[in-house]
């Protein structure tokens, strides 16, 4: 059973992100991840100029871009998005954009979906994101998920995470790397993401 890490990071965080919910997926047996990113819209004359975003954006160079098929294959699937003005990123929002093809066959339908996001400040709209995201997946007929209260680390969080789902804070200029909760936070939704999905589908 695939499942879809579909992600966009600029700066890196939640490249980051991703890895540790393939980590958190890993722990399912049968359950493969597959981390994929898509298109950037900045130009690259903005990428380059700017320090953090070349460093960033070269760490992801290898990562390939999400297909139709990744999307159909997937039994689960995982969204990671920097916050922008406490929504998801435009590069997001543009990949489901293009999924009329699949959302009028009703093959995303009944699939589990959960969000992981960073922010740059502790207050900065996690949580928002992940709300103003469940819009366009719930017309796409997928299920929400996101990490309830048995995972201990929501109480003692510093930095980011909520019931919504995985959340990290990224800091002012970056940099701040996911720490410990947040990071058990990200594994434990591609765990259970892996565990709905496969559960789904053999039922
Ligand atoms: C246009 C823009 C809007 C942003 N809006 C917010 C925001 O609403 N709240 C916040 O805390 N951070 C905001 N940020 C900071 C980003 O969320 C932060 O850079 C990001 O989490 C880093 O993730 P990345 O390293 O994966 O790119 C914004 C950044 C940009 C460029």
């Amino acid at each position: 059973m695939k499942v879809l890490i579909l992600y966009y990071s600029t700066f890196g965080n939640v490249h980051e992100m991703a890895k540790l919910v393939a980590e958190g997926v890993k722990q399912v047996d049968g359950a493969e991840p597959v981390i994929r990113t898509v298109p950037e819209l900045m130009p690259d004359s903005v990428i380059q100029g700017n320090k953090g975003m070349k460093a960033g954006k070269e760490k992801q160079k290898d990562v390939p871009l999400v297909t139709e098929d990744d999307f159909r294959q997937a039994g689960a699937i995982a969204l990671g998005t920097p916050t922008r003005f406490g929504n998801m990123a435009a590069q997001l929002k543009n990949q489901l954009d293009q999924l009329s093809g699949l959302w009028m066959k009703g093959e995303l339908e009944d699939k589990p979906v959960g969000m992981f996001v960073s922010t740059g400040s502790l207050h900065g709209g996690q949580e928002t994101t992940i709300l103003t995201s469940l819009a366009p997946l719930l017309h796409l007929g997928m299920i929400p998920v996101g990490v309830p209260y048995s995972n201990q680390e929501l109480f003692v969080t510093k930095g980011g995470g909520s019931p919504y789902g995985p959340g990290h804070v990224a800091g002012g200029d970056n940099d701040r790397p996911v720490d410990p909760e947040e990071s058990a936070l990200c594994r434990a939704l591609g765990k259970r993401l892996a565990t709905i999905g496969s559960k789904l589908q053999s039922g």
